[in-house]
């Protein structure tokens, strides 16, 4: 009987050895005379498990980890091959069992480029759906779902898509966003390495619900694992008739290609991605027009998150209302979550809106790696503010987070212990926009690395109280006088930072950051 094991090929469990383990498996089971086949599968997401192998069982698949490649005998001597010690069944692991999976059915189950997995998991039903409807019928489905863009500012995606589908222009194009430069995020990397199908879907849906025939997937180069990955599962799904000209044989076409740039994070920002895709110095450019009205090469561009644009499927598939029945006030559906930083259980958390803050970090994360109290999370990268433990009730939702002086954005919760200067971490904000800065206008070019003086001085105990009224005013002036978000929300770290934890900024003059 041949036994298999799951061993993913994601990035991040390639980067703490799944490589050096699937050789240990092969050789042990060499070893043993035990015929062993290993599936390259996607991430689950529990990264302090990783890498985690997967045992199939008649009961299901069962877990261990994190395995090192040492440890595989003992394993072995230990029944992993007929499924016995271990964590138990994967499905039954409370942090997966917690979690609300409309996005990441697939990924971290299915081998990747397997087009039969796909399909056996509801894989192109979406399409298939979208195909039998009108254009103007996908995008009210979508507006019916209450889906909002995952890629930071939660605009409603069916707005946008109708605005696209309205717009006369004689090509439009599909671009999916997936620079993903905010700090302790990874799912649009680990959607695209455990289940890229699905972002083919998605973009394939997106293109007959406005009339593009062409996509672009913007990545960066640093997610060369996610690239490779794409690139075939982009070439199967043509041979398979998926993409092309015609799509699962409707008459209608559309394909896509990806690009890759060099890592800038202004590139996320929707119109220097566009110029990049452009060939051109990703610049962040004036609207209006809206990329809706002129975007890609000067035509109608619908520019997605791929998080968006993967909630879709799912959306076509089991219907608006069934997406629209989970979340919190007007945020609907799921979000994927991701927990970073110094936390116990780090990894992708998906789940509908309106968890608390506080659940996430304490229960779900299971507090600092360090074992020392939080006393800082960072919700929604670089540019959203910090929470101290005292917000800690606030819930997961688009409003909530505003109301409390922050942002969702893509997701991404990075926790701090006690250890941390928020003085110094006020300073790394405003620096990050020095360094990060597209240099298009003064406010963000010349501000942030006057920001970064003034907080120098203050962490360097001079004239405290003057340059705490300085950095403020300069706040003021970045967030009225920014052209994009990358200076003009620069201040919520920096303000949440000196309001949530004003003893950081008077404390006895001590080294910088930089050093
Ligand atoms: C500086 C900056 C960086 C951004 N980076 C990203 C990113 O990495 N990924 C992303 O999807 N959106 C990013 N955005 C937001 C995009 O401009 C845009 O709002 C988004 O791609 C729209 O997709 P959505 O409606 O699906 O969220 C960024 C915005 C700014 C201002
Ligand atoms: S705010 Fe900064 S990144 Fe945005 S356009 Fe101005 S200079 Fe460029």
């Amino acid at each position: 009987m041949t036994v298999t094991f799951y061993v993913p090929q994601d990035a991040a469990a390639l980067s703490v050895g799944a490589d050096e383990v699937v050789e240990a498996i092969r050789l042990e089971a060499g070893r043993r005379g035990i015929a062993a086949r290993v599936i390259r599968n996607g991430s689950r997401g529990l990264f302090w498990l990783e890498p985690l192998v997967e045992v199939a069982t008649p009961a299901g698949r069962i877990a261990y980890g994190p395995v090192a490649p040492e440890d595989v005998p003992a394993l072995f001597d230990a029944g992993m091959a007929e499924g016995r010690g271990g964590l138990g069944p994967t499905e039954d692991l409370p942090f997966l069992k917690a979690q609300t999976r409309f996005t990441f059915a697939r990924c971290g189950v299915i081998a990747p480029l397997s087009l039969a997995d796909y399909a056996a998991m509801d894989g192109w039903k979406g399409l298939a759906r979208a195909i039998a409807m009108e254009p103007a019928a996908i995008v009210a489905e979508v507006t019916k779902s209450g889906l909002r863009g995952r890629g930071g500012a939660g605009f409603p995606t069916g707005i946008k898509w109708k605005t696209v589908l309205d717009a006369p222009g004689a090509k439009k194009y599909i671009v999916a966003n997936a620079d993903e430069g905010d700090s302790g995020t990874f799912a649009d990397r680990m959607l695209m390495e455990g289940d890229p199908f699905h972002l083919i879907e998605g973009m394939a849906i997106a293109g007959l619900a406005v009339g593009a025939e062409h996509g672009y997937i913007y990545t960066r180069s640093e997610y060369p694992h996610a690239i490779a990955i794409m690139q075939a599962a982009i070439g199967l799904a043509r041979d398979a008739g998926y993409l092309g000209a015609s799509v699962m044989g409707s008459g209608r076409a559309f394909d896509m290609e990806i690009r890759a740039g060099a890592g800038a994070y202004v590139c996320g920002e929707e119109t220097a991605l566009l110029e990049s895709i452009e060939g051109k110095r990703g610049q962040v450019r004036a609207k209006p027009p809206l990329p809706a009205h002129e975007g890609l090469f000067g035509y109608p561009t619908v520019i997605n998150n791929i998080l968006s644009l993967t909630a879709v499927p799912f959306i076509l598939d089991k219907g608006a209302e069934t997406y629209a029945n989970v979340g919190f006030g007007r945020s609907r559906g799921t979000m994927p979550i991701q927990l970073a930083g110094n936390i116990a259980h780090g990894g992708l958390f998906e789940i509908g809106f309106g968890i608390t803050l506080g659940e996430l970090v304490n229960e779900v994360g299971g507090g600092t790696a360090s074992g020392k109290p939080v006393k800082a999370v960072q919700v929604g990268g670089p540019l959203g503010a910090y929470f101290p433990p005292a917000l800690f009730d606030t819930p997961f939702d688009y409003e909530a987070f505003a109301h409390a002086g922050g942002l969702i954005g893509h997701g991404g919760i990075v926790v701090f212990d006690d250890s941390v200067d928020m003085a110094k971490q006020a300073r790394f904000a405003m620096d990050f926009c020095a360094i990060e800065s597209c240099g298009k206008c003064t406010p963000c070019r010349i501000g942030s690395t006057r920001g970064v003086e003034t907080i120098d001085k203050i962490i360097a105990g001079r004239d405290v109280a003057a340059n705490i009224t300085l950095v403020e005013d300069l706040c003021e002036t970045m967030k009225f006088g920014s052209l994009c978000a990358l200076g003009g929300f620069t201040p919520y770290p920096v303000l949440s930072a000196l309001h949530h934890f004003p003893d950081d900024f008077a404390k006895a003059p001590r080294a910088q950051a930089a050093e």
